[in-house]
């Protein structure tokens, strides 16, 4: 069974209660899931292999670690997971991206592709899959499972707020992929969105309602 790992170190949990309340704005909004995402990252890469390196520094020659083996690549869910991608690019500057458009159809609550665009190599990188909210999972275990088709082997989820619903679904569906959040939520609404959550990611990192 996949690990879930709830990221709740205090500047974390001090960004997200500022994300969750309703008058905190679009700017902010952004910045903060950045820097959230940032810090996240450090966790979901804590086990990336290093290998040993002879470097020459101002005084001598020394040995030194570096990242070896797998490269990274980051697959936002768009549109939210965008909002994720420029923190984890500040970790990871060599990291590729590719982009998975899905949306939750308003009345089933079910994901629709729009989008699909990957690396070439996307088989042999350690994929990091973001999306803030993890509602009914349906999206996640959509996007997921595309990956999979598409030979990925080395897949972790990063959101910010889950759902245990949508946790459960992932873990069920995905028992390789590991989980990363800042929080877990309380349930879903009649809506299917998040209780306490923090609204509509996508229009309040993008302004759009
Ligand atoms: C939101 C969110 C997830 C999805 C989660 O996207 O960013 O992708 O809903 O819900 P689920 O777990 O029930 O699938 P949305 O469909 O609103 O699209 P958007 O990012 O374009 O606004
Ligand atoms: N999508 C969101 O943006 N928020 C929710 O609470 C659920 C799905």
């Amino acid at each position: 069974m996949s690990q879930l790992h709830v990221i709740n170190h205090p500047m974390v949990q001090h960004k997200l209660t500022i994300m969750r309340d309703k008058e905190t704005g679009s700017k902010d909004f952004r910045e903060l899931l950045k820097e959230i995402a940032l810090l996240m990252g450090y966790e979901v890469t804590r086990d990336v292999p290093l290998e040993d390196v002879e470097i020459e520094t101002p005084i001598c020659k020394t040995m030194a670690k570096r990242v070896s083996g797998r490269k990274l690549a980051i697959v936002p869910i768009l549109r939210a997971g965008m909002g994720m991608v420029d923190g984890l690019l500040n970790l990871v500057p060599v990291a590729r991206v590719g982009h998975i458009g899905l949306y939750r159809n308003e009345e089933t609550h079910n994901p629709v592709v729009y989008y699909c665009k990957l690396p070439e190599d996307i088989q042999d990188r350690l994929v990091i899959v973001t999306d803030p909210m993890l509602a009914t999972g349906g999206s996640a275990c959509d996007a997921l499972t595309m990956l999979k088709e598409r030979g990925c082997t080395n897949i972790r989820l990063m959101c910010l707020v889950g759902a245990p619903e949508g946790i459960e679904r992932v873990r069920q569906a995905h028992p390789d992929v590991d989980i990363y959040l800042a929080a877990v939520d309380d349930h879903l609404n009649e809506n299917a969105y998040i209780v306490p959550g923090l609204g509509d990611a996508g229009d309040r990192i993008f302004g759009t309602k």
